[in-house]
């Protein structure tokens, strides 16, 4: 007979799965190895196409319901999320066997308080990115053919490209897979707050 794991304490408990959730979620960017670290970023593009990619997931922040993440402001995502005002993004963690989904409204900060903290806690090789000419996703007639700031350049030129960018939950669906029973939950954000409920997996 197999010997079963002892069930997590979450397991048939809303309130300690959303808790869980919030606590996968506000240890990501500091676990390197936790799925959360890195999460998918999920946009629509200008021809209501679906666009997904990878970030580093920098804060968030449970008692707010926010996460931020840092990108270009030339690129790609940047423009969807000006344009939609949305973005929703994706973890599975398989050492605790979750997935977390998490969607709502999202905001371009570029010259604010949000955006100066940003800029001055990051580190100088993250800083050297965002002083990559041409923008990013332009076409290159070779691989090679872009330029990034050398060791020692003033990153402030760099600035401008920056941008932080939180995004406010407004939905969150939380995924446990056990051979005992997958458990699955959601969670609705209104003027009153969370309103949570057990979903079929
Ligand atoms: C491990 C990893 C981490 C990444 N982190 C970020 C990030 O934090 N911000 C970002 O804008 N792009 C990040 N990228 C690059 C994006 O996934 C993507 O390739 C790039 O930003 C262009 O996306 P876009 O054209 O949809 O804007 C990361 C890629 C990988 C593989």
């Amino acid at each position: 007979m197999t010997a079963f794991a002892p069930l997590p304490a979450f397991y048939d408990d809303l309130d300690a799965s959303f808790f869980e959730l919030w606590r996968l979620l506000h240890e990501g960017p500091a676990l390197r190895r936790n799925a959360f670290h890195m999460p998918a970023l999920a946009t629509v593009d200008a021809d209501g196409h679906p666009q997904v990619r990878t970030v580093v997931l920098r804060e968030a922040d449970p008692a707010a319901g926010t996460l931020r993440f840092h990108c270009d402001r030339r690129s790609a995502k940047a423009g969807e999320i000006a344009a939609t005002g949305r973005a929703a993004l994706h973890g599975y963690d398989t050492a605790s066997k979750i997935q977390i989904r998490v969607s709502g409204p999202a905001r371009l900060h570029t010259d604010d308080a949000v955006a100066e903290a940003a800029w001055a806690a990051s580190r100088v090789m993250s800083r050297t990115c965002y002083g990559i000419a041409p923008a990013p996703g332009t076409a290159l007639p070779a691989g090679d053919a872009y330029t990034q700031p050398e060791d020692g350049a003033d990153l402030d030129l760099a600035r401008p490209n920056f941008c932080a960018v939180v995004v406010t939950a407004t939905r969150l669906d939380f995924l446990f897979l056990d051979r005992r029973g997958h458990r699955r939950a959601g969670w609705e954000r209104g003027a009153a707050g969370w309103t949570g409920a057990w979903l079929a997996p």
